[in-house]
């Protein structure tokens, strides 16, 4: 595993399954046959770092984000937070944690209200957890993610790719989370606002000691961002550990093919410091 012996664990998983209906295979009476997505995953989440997770399109990787922050529920297994199951806690039981466990979207434009600027974008989670959410809350957040005072004013459309995932990063840490998961949250952009937003988040996740989980098809963003990385594979974990670790000596096909799937040349890696 991932885990070096200074770190805990903030998610341990174990035993994680989850399964969809095969919704092209209903047949006309009776429930659809189930297609296993997770299958009996185990893994950790070191507290303090940023883990990977990649994989092909289709590995599972958003289906196992979105159950440790509780947005699906598994078939079975268990997700320990801080050493406590999670994984089939109601509604009402979640609440608490639904702060603590924030999510950034791959496509801000459909996670940004468009009928909302700004500011009320970031104030609003910020009100209903109790936490302020004051004009002043909102510039706050804006100036942590290098966006200034004129922005509160803007809504998504008049912003940029990379501003809107700005905002998104606002939103979140606005709520001081524990954990963040961030689901391709640079695949729409261009390179060099992909840099900018990882090197960004990277510094929030390191000033506030967040714990960031980090999907992505992209080993070169991984390589760049990540303390860990866990690769995915039709559901299953083919392999993890230290980020040197896995690139230095990749012990499957699928991680070997995604080594070989990086650009050249690479990602400037000056950009991250
Ligand atoms: N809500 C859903 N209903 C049915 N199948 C789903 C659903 N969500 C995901 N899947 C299927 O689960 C598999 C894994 O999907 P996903 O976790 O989104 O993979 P990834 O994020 O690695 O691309 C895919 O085959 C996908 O079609
Ligand atoms: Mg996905």
């Amino acid at each position: 595993m991932s885990v070096d012996v200074l770190t805990r664990p903030l998610f341990s998983v174990r035993g994680l399954c989850l399964s969809f209906p095969d919704q092209s295979r209903k047949p006309l009476f009776g429930a659809a046959p189930r297609i296993e997505v997770l299958k009996g995953l185990d893994l950790d989440i070191p507290e303090g770092r940023i883990t990977g997770i990649v994989g092909e399109s289709g590995s599972g990787k958003s289906t196992l984000g979105r159950v440790l922050v509780r947005l699906l529920t598994p078939d079975a297994g268990q997700v320990l937070l801080d050493g406590k199951d999670i994984a089939h806690l109601d509604e009402d039981a979640l609440r608490p944690l639904r702060r603590d466990l924030q999510m950034i979207f791959q496509d801000p434009m459909s996670s940004l209200n468009p009928r909302h600027n700004v500011a009320r974008i970031i104030t609003t989670p910020m009100k209903r957890y109790g936490l302020g959410g004051s004009h002043a809350d909102a510039l706050a957040a804006l100036e942590r993610v290098g966006l200034g005072a004129a922005f509160a004013e803007r809504y998504p459309h008049e912003l940029s790719g990379g501003q809107r995932q700005r905002v998104g990063i606002a939103r979140a840490i606005a709520l001081k989370p524990r954990f963040i998961l961030a689901d391709e949250i640079v695949s729409g952009l261009d390179v060099s606002s992909q840099a900018q937003v990882l090197s960004l988040l990277k510094d929030l996740a390191r000033d506030m000691g967040l714990t960031v989980a980090f999907i992505s098809h992209d080993l070169s963003v991984i390589r760049h961002l990540c303390d860990d990385v866990i690769v995915l594979n039709l559901g299953e974990i083919l392999e993890s550990g230290s980020v040197e670790q896995v690139f230095d000596n990749p012990q499957s096909e699928v991680t070997k093919t995604l080594l070989d799937a990086i650009p050249l040349p690479e990602l400037d890696p000056d950009w991250f410091d």
